[in-house]
């Protein structure tokens, strides 16, 4: 019997964006298919600590995360995935904030794949994190990016976000900007990866035709959207139930009748579907499930277990 334990270099290596990505698909179409069991994740002092479980019930396999919080910290997740099988001794343990970004950034992949327009290449990112450059890797995976555009209200993370991603982006040209508004306005997909609390941008502000990734917001009193633009984009969601409950822009759209529970289109529905949700502007609202981290966990078995 073994505990494996797989280091964020080791995890880098293993799985590239692509194949999360195509692994992440398939975890959406099998959750949306009832193939998980996957309880409402705990969350402890408002978020500062969250469980998240995820068990695939044909291969009998079973994730457990555990991480903390903390945006004053770099990285700001620290903890642990655990990787176990029914009949397998051996387990695994990876680095919780490694895999939270590749599942995260692979959920966007996904989303924009389904739902950006074909061609589109102009990217603005609102928020240079942890988060960040698993966001831009993941759209460029699935619509190659011309134009990348960084904004953060530290003007510092968005130069060093530019400067990281330089090198792996070599035909893209990169810049950075301190105003979201103004940054929004020719952008053809958006990524919103911040902790705000209020929306980053009016939905005036951007384009007839684009798509929204939105994955900042996992607690009720977290926005980064603006009601206007969920009230007249097309709006897909990673899990009805985690939304409703954990996303303050949907559950502040909801409460202010610019939304409704019947709008919210989950991403394993969607992805299902004959045809693909259509509408000029497209929304994609992640709080995070389980059920990705399971995804990056089973690529990593295969990799790391004997
Ligand atoms: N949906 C998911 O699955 C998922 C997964 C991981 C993290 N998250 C969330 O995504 C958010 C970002 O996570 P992170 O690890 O990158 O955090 P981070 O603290 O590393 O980075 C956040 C960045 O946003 C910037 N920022 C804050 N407010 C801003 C604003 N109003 N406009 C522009 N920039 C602003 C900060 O300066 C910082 O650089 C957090 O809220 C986190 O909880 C969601």
């Amino acid at each position: 019997m073994q505990t494996v334990t797989v280091d964020p270099r080791e995890i880098r290596e293993a799985v590239t964006m692509r194949a999360a990505i195509d692994a992440v698909r398939g975890g959406f179409v099998d959750l949306a298919a009832g193939g998980f069991e996957m309880p409402t994740r705990t969350v402890l002092r408002d978020g500062q600590f969250l469980v998240m479980s995820a068990h695939h019930r044909a291969s009998a396999s079973a994730m457990i995360k555990t991480l903390s919080l903390d945006f004053g910290r770099v990285p700001a997740i620290a903890g642990t995935v655990v990787w176990t099988e029914t009949g397998r001794a051996d387990s695994l343990v990876a680095d919780a904030g490694t895999v939270t970004a590749l599942r995260t950034g692979a959920a966007v992949g996904v989303a924009t794949d389904l739902l950006a327009p074909a061609g589109a290449g102009r990217l603005t990112l609102v928020g240079a994190g942890g988060q960040a450059p698993d966001q831009v890797r993941a759209v460029h995976a699935v619509r190659p990016l011309r134009e990348v555009t960084v904004v953060d209200t530290a003007p510092d993370r968005a130069a060093a976000l530019a400067e990281t991603l330089a090198p792996e982006l070599p035909g893209t040209r990169i810049s950075t900007a301190a105003d979201a508004e103004a940054a929004v306005g020719d952008a053809e997909i958006v990524c919103c990866a911040t902790p705000a609390t209020s929306p980053l941008f009016r939905a005036a502000a951007l384009p007839a035709r684009v798509h929204v990734n939105a994955i900042g917001a996992f607690r009720p009193t977290m926005r980064e959207l603006p009601d206007e633009l969920l009230a007249t984009g097309t709006v897909v969601v990673d899990e009805r139930e985690a939304v409703l409950e954990e996303s303050g822009e949907i559950r502040h759209a909801l409460e202010a009748g610019a939304l409704t529970e019947d709008d919210l289109v989950e991403l394993g529905t969607a992805l299902t579907a004959p045809e693909a949700p259509r509408g000029e502007r497209t929304v994609f609202k992640t709080v995070g499930v389980a059920m990705q981290d399971w995804a990056i966990a089973r690529l990593l078995a295969d990799a790391f277990l004997p």
